[in-house]
C-alpha cells in the first residue's frame, strides 16, 4: 500500500492537460489489432488498464508497440484472425478490457482464460456472458459469474438481436465487437443511451454500422459482420473523467482559476459539466473543436459558490464515472444534493455509494446512503474537517482521486490508504495536482 495525506492547498491556477481518454484508448488498440495494416495512435492513455488491453491483444497475435510518449503503432491480424493466447489474459483492475475482449474472443474459434485483481474478480460478468452465450460462446465462470473465467469462442457465431437490460456501454460494446466476426447482422437495442465511442470508432475503421433513434430516444444499432477494418490514424482526446477531479478541485478551492486543455466533451460523457453548472459552477468552454472524431474544448474553471441540487437520474449514464467527484463538490456546496438511480455505482471498481459515503463521513461531511444514491448536506463552502485516520479506497482509483480533492478543501487534510490504484487511469494525477495547487 502507498498511503498519502492530501493537505489543504492554495488555489489551483495555470493550464494543465489531462491524459488521453481511457475508453477511446482501449478501443483504438482493440480495433487497430483487428485491422489489416498499421494503425497509429497519439495521445494514448498509458495507464495500467490500457496496458492490460495492449498486452492481451499482443497475446492474441497483434503487434502493439510504443513509439514515443502516448504514441503507439498497432499492426492488426484482421477480423477473424485472433490467435489462441498461450496464457491466461491478465486484466488487472480493468472491467472495460475484460468485457470488451470477451466480446472479441466470443466470435473467434479460440479459448481464453481471463483473470484479474481482487476488485475485478468481484465484478459481475453475467451481463456479458448472457448475450455472448446466445451468440454461441461457451463460458466456465467462477461462482456468481465472476473472474477467473474461461471462454470458448464460437466460429461461426450466431447473430442476435439484444436489448440491453442495463445501461452499459461495456455490454453494448461486447456484443457489437462479437458481431464484427459474426456472419449477418448483429443488433443491439439501447433504451438509455450510453457512451458511443465504439459506434464512432467502428465506423471510422470502415465497419458497416448503422444507428437509428426512435422518438422515445431508444437507439437501435446494427453491425454487419465479417467486416474488413481499415487501419486508421487516431488522435485520442483528453479524458473528461480525469478532468473531472480538476474541475471539482478548482470549483471548491478558493481563488482557483484553472484551464484544462483538450477535454473530450462527447455528449454521452459530458453530464458532469452540466450538473456542476446547474450547481453554480463557472465552467467556460474555450476553443471548441473536433479531435479524433470527438468534440473537444479547453475548460476554464473558476472557484464558485456551489449550491446543492437534485441530480436528474437520467443524466447518470453520461457521468457514470464522475459521481465520486460530484459527491465531493456536493459536500462543499450550500444546501443539500440528492442523487438517485445510481445502482450501477455499486458494481464499479468498488461499491462507490458505500465507499464514498464512508470516506466523506470520515472527512466530516454529512452524508446519508440510500439503496440507489447519496444525499449530502454541504458545508456551504467551509472546508471539511478532514480525516483522523486513512480512508479505504478498496482498489478504486476514482475513490483515491476524489478524496485527494476533498483533502485540498479540508482543515486537517485527508489521508488515502493507497494511492497506487490511481495509475490504472491517471498516472500523472499526483504530479499534476501538486503542480496546480500550491
Ligand atoms: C466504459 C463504460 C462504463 C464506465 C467505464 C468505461 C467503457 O462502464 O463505467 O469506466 O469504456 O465502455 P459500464 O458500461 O459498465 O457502465
Amino acid at each position: 500500500m502507498r498511503p498519502r495525506r492530501f493537505l489543504p492547498a492554495g488555489p489551483l491556477t495555470g493550464t494543465i492537460r489531462v491524459p488521453g481518454d481511457k475508453s477511446i484508448s482501449h478501443r483504438s488498440i482493440m480495433l487497430g489489432a483487428l485491422a489489416i495494416g498499421e494503425t497509429r495512435v497519439t495521445g494514448l492513455l498509458e495507464g495500467e488498464d490500457v496496458l492490460s488491453t495492449a498486452a492481451a491483444m499482443r497475446a492474441m497475435g497483434a503487434q502493439v508497440e510504443r513509439t514515443g510518449e502516448g504514441e503507439w503503432r498497432v499492426h492488426g491480424v484482421g477480423v477473424g484472425g485472433l490467435l489462441q493466447p498461450a496464457q491466461a489474459l491478465d486484466m488487472g483492475n480493468s472491467g472495460t478490457s475484460t468485457r470488451l475482449l470477451m466480446g472479441l474472443v466470443a466470435s473467434h474459434g479460440i479459448t481464453a482464460s481471463f483473470i484479474g485483481d481482487a476488485s475485478l474478480s468481484k465484478r459481475p460478468m453475467g451481463r456479458v456472458i448472457e448475450p455472448l452465450s446466445r451468440m454461441g460462446a461457451d463460458f466456465t465462470a467462477s461462482p456468481g459469474g465472476t473472474l477467473p473465467l474461461m471462454l470458448r469462442g464460437a466460429c461461426p457465431a450466431v447473430p442476435i438481436e439484444y436489448r440491453l437490460p442495463v445501461a452499459s456501454a461495456q455490454v453494448k460494446s461486447a456484443v457489437l465487437l462479437a458481431g464484427l466476426n459474426t456472419p449477418g447482422v448483429t443488433t443491439v437495442i439501447e433504451p438509455v443511451p450510453t457512451r458511443d465511442h465504439s459506434e464512432r470508432m467502428l465506423r471510422g475503421f470502415g465497419a458497416e454500422l448503422e444507428v437509428e433513434t426512435d422518438s422515445a430516444g431508444v437507439r437501435t444499432i446494427r453491425i454487419r459482420g465479417e467486416a474488413d477494418l481499415k487501419p486508421q490514424v487516431i488522435e485520442v482526446p483528453g479524458d473528461p473523467s480525469s478532468a473531472a477531479f480538476f474541475m471539482v478541485a478548482a470549483l471548491v478551492v478558493p481563488g482557483s482559476d484553472l484551464t484544462i486543455e483538450n477535454v473530450g466533451l462527447n455528449p454521452t460523457r459530458a453530464g458532469l459539466v452540466e450538473v456542476l453548472r446547474a450547481m453554480g459552477g463557472q465552467i467556460e468552454e474555450l476553443n471548441a473543436r473536433v479531435v479524433g472524431g470527438e468534440p473537444v474544448a479547453d475548460l476554464r474553471v473558476r472557484h464558485s459558490a456551489l449550491s446543492g441540487i437534485a441530480v436528474d437520474p437520467a443524466l447518470a449514464p453520461s457521468m457514470i464515472d464522475e459521481f465520486p467527484a460530484l459527491f465531493v463538490a456536493a459536500a462543499l456546496a450550500q444546501g443539500t444534493t440528492v442523487t438517485t438511480g445510481l445502482d450501477e455505482l455499486r458494481v464499479k471498481e468498488s461499491d462507490r455509494l458505500a465507499v464514498m459515503a464512508a470516506a466523506l463521513s470520515a472527512a466530516g461531511a454529512r452524508v446519508s446512503e440510500s439503496a440507489d444514491g447519496l444525499t449530502i448536506a454541504g458545508t456551504g463552502g467551509a472546508p471539511l474537517p478532514g480525516t483522523a485516520g486513512a480512508i479505504a479506497t478498496h482498489l478504486d482509483h476514482r475513490i483515491a482521486m476524489s478524496m485527494a480533492v476533498a483533502g485540498l478543501a479540508s482543515k486537517a487534510g485527508v489521508e488515502v490508504d493507497d494511492t497506487r490504484p490511481i495509475a490504472t487511469s491517471f498516472p500523472q494525477f499526483e504530479a499534476l495536482l501538486d503542480g496546480a495547487a500550491r
